[in-house]
């Protein structure tokens, strides 16, 4: 059993079985001193919105038992300082560069793409939908379909290469939102963002809510189980390419997610606990498929990703 290579639609080739999670790996001083950008079959950046934005005063992360509980409020350069200032940098570190991108309207979600279009830097762009989405597409499934319709429709006109979609992380609306930016034109779909959540912490007798009341966000084993069955649920929905993350610490679970029907899965929480696993990780995974019958991964994703009608 091994690892064969994977071409996403508009130039994205991915030869590893495993990539870096957007947010994970900062802006690429990482790959020069902890790990090696030849690890990973692409690198994610962290999400870039049209603005720069300064992210969360204070502390941004908390440890609870199973996982890593944080709020960075997205800082980044703003688009326009990104392309003219990190991405020269980040050229230099690695070459399948994945860029992720967040907008609140169409119009923002045009203006990262025709900015990214011109800069072949960007291998690939990630849109990632839960960003800036406007609070009633939380909670209305109708608004949600009709954010990621006009976020995926906007790029597309603008942007002509790979173009992922990080879906939001429940399960709910999953399928139907796999077959709306299918139709809009996405060449593959990410699973396994973080899950909203809470902590309380208590200093004596005092209690508080960490992160506030619109909580943070958490990642981690604790998150595993839910969205493998996110990665199941895409991978039923869709035959675009299905790169699957959340939760993933060991050879192990990176293979529960290409049995989930994962034809490439996604390392975050693991690089900034164990970066020194990470550049053994590929490694690692090829030989526990060296342990399964068959003749490639691709037989194993089979195996989660039932015929789909029509
Ligand atoms: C500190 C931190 C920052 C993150 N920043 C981003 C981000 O900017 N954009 C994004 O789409 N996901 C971000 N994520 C989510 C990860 O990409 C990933 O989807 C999530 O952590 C689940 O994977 P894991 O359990 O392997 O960490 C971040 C995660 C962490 C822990």
């Amino acid at each position: 059993m091994k690892f064969s290579t994977i071409a996403i639609n508009g130039g994205l080739t991915i030869n590893q079985p495993v990539i870096g999670a957007s947010g994970c790996l900062g802006w690429g001083e990482v790959l020069s001193d902890l790990i090696s950008a030849t690890a990973l079959g692409a690198f994610v950046t962290p999400t870039i919105t049209v603005d720069a934005r300064i992210g969360t005063v204070g502390s941004r992360t908390a440890e609870t038992v199973a996982g890593l509980l944080y709020n960075t409020g997205m800082p980044n350069p703003g688009i326009s300082n990104f392309v003219c200032n990190v991405l020269p940098f980040l050229a230099q570190c690695t070459s399948n560069i994945v860029v992720s991108v967040a907008g609140g309207t169409a119009q923002e979600w045009g203006s990262l793409g025709s900015a990214l279009d011109q800069v072949l830097e960007a291998t690939a762009l990630e849109a990632n939908l839960t960003g800036l989405m406007p609070a009633e597409s939380s909670t209305d499934s109708a608004s949600l379909i009709t954010f990621a319709a006009k976020a995926v429709g906007s790029l597309r006109k603008t942007f002509s290469r790979s173009l992922l979609i990080k879906l939001p992380s429940d399960h709910f609306h999953t399928a139907a939102l796999c077959r709306v930016v299918e139709n809009e034109g996405a060449d593959a779909i990410v699973t396994g963002h973080s899950l909203r959540s809470a902590a309380i912490r208590w200093s004596g007798s005092e209690p508080s809510i960490r992160f506030g009341e619109q909580g943070g966000l958490y990642s981690g084993p604790a998150v595993k189980p839910v969205s493998l069955l996110q990665a199941q649920i895409a991978a039923a929905s869709t035959r675009l390419p299905i790169i699957a993350g959340g939760g993933i610490m060991t050879p192990q679970d990176a293979l529960d997610y290409y049995v989930a029907g994962a034809d490439v899965v996604s390392l975050g929480t693991l690089c900034l606990v164990s970066p020194a696993r990470v550049n053994t990780f590929a490694d690692d995974v090829a030989e526990l498929l060296l342990t399964i019958k068959g003749d490639g991964l691709s037989a194993l994703c089979k195996v989660g990703r039932p015929p789909m009608s029509g």
